[in-house]
């Protein structure tokens, strides 16, 4: 019997934030940010929210599209780059916020790959036996890195006073990357009952370790003592360095060639799949990745003008849309694909059972 997902659930933000709106803050535009990115808007929570409420709300949800009750999950798997908290991590936050009994609940990071890892753990989970139904879960919170002080955050969200000259000019100089992300998050029921030729097939993990620094967060952590200071604050050090180039050169490499990977595994070829979820960085990646695989955006999707990058949430969440959008239905053969920090990456192919619908 193989894992298949029978039910999905997403929490999106209410406050939409335009790349017009981002243009109030820094020197940026909607045409610069369009055509380098496809991103057109991000949805931001309120301060005080947490990645674990919008996991919680996404879970919930999932549950109630599978139709089962939060007690009858006997494995959790968060992943997320933005928990609320340095320590613990958000799984037993989601855990009692949902109802969930006392069950395994787990944390995994990696960032955009982290959705498609926590796929092969409940899969390992659910196949081994030591769980029978999962859940797992991408959600985050990313308003809490961005370089933005109230005055900014307050314009950005449409507020009418200007921001400082200062202000302006910091954010201007993160604008490379702050552009880019958005809050979200996106929830997968998994329960281990799959005919033959169903369900999870097989899934291609990788990590490339050398290349930790495409994308980083060089601060606050604990090999420095203390492991926050004023003065790394003041440095930035708790800000994302991103090598924006090298990231995209390899995002179009790897994540066709994980799936190839994944592909002669299951004996499966490129022909036979319907549609990629790949991880949503990017429209001009998605692009790089249909032109390596020659085929048109009807097979590789993006919904990245929507919600920007939500790291971990956006497999989950593209799923969850294409599926309530009729776009994958009993018998459609998904590969999911995703690359970022670590560098972790990889692809899973997925067929949706044929009783789905
Ligand atoms: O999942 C992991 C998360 N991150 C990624 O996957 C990122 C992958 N990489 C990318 O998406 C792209 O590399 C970026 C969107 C980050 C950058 O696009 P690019 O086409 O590589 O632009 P660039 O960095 O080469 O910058 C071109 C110009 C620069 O100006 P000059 O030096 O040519 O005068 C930048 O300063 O665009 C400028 N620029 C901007 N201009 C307006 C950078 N960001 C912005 C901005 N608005 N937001």
């Amino acid at each position: 019997m193989s894992s298949i997902i029978v039910g999905t659930g997403i929490a999106i933000p209410d406050n939409v934030v335009s790349n017009h709106d981002l243009s109030r803050i820094m020197d940026t535009t909607d045409e610069w940010i369009t055509t380098r990115t496809g991103v057109k808007e991000r949805r931001f929570v309120d301060p005080g929210t947490g990645s674990s409420d919008l996991a919680a709300e996404a879970v919930l949800a999932a549950l109630e599209d599978a139709g089962l009750e939060a007690g009858e999950v006997d494995a959790l798997i968060t992943a997320t780059m933005t928990p609320d908290y340095v320590a613990p991590g958000i799984s037993g936050l989601v855990q009692a916020k949902t109802g969930m009994r006392h069950i395994a609940a787990y944390d995994i990071r990696q960032q955009c790959s982290g959705f498609l890892y926590g796929l092969d753990l409940a899969d390992a989970l659910l196949s081994s036996g030591r769980a029978k139904t999962a859940v797992v879960v991408g959600a985050e919170v990313h308003g809490g890195f961005l370089p933005w002080s109230a005055a900014s955050w307050n314009r950005v969200l449409g507020g009418s006073e200007d921001i400082s000259e200062e202000d302006f000019a910091r954010n201007t100089e993160h604008r490379a990357w702050s552009v880019l992300f958005g809050d979200g998050a996106g929830a997968m029921v998994l329960t281990a009952g799959g005919a033959e030729g169903e369900g999870l097939l097989g899934s291609s993990l990788h990590t490339d370790g050398e290349e930790f620094e495409l994308i980083w967060v060089p601060g606050v952590g604990f090999k420095d003592r203390p492991y926050v200071t004023a003065a790394g604050v003041e440095a930035d050090v708790h800000l994302p360095q991103m090598d924006g180039g090298g990231l995209f050169r390899k995002a179009v490499r790897l994540m066709p060639e994980a799936a190839q990977t994944v592909l002669a595994s299951t004996g499966l070829e490129l022909n036979d799949i319907d549609v990629v979820v790949a991880h949503q960085a990017n429209d001009r990646i998605l692009e790089g990745v249909r032109r390596q695989f020659g085929v048109g955006s009807e097979k590789v999707p993006s919904n990245i003008g929507s919600y920007g990058n939500t790291t971990a949430g956006t497999l989950p969440i593209l799923y969850h849309e294409l599926r309530q959008a009729g776009r994958v239905t009993g018998g459609t053969l998904v590969c999911f694909a995703a690359f970022g920090a670590g560098a972790h990456y990889g692809a899973a192919i997925y067929r949706e059972p044929a009783a789905a619908e």
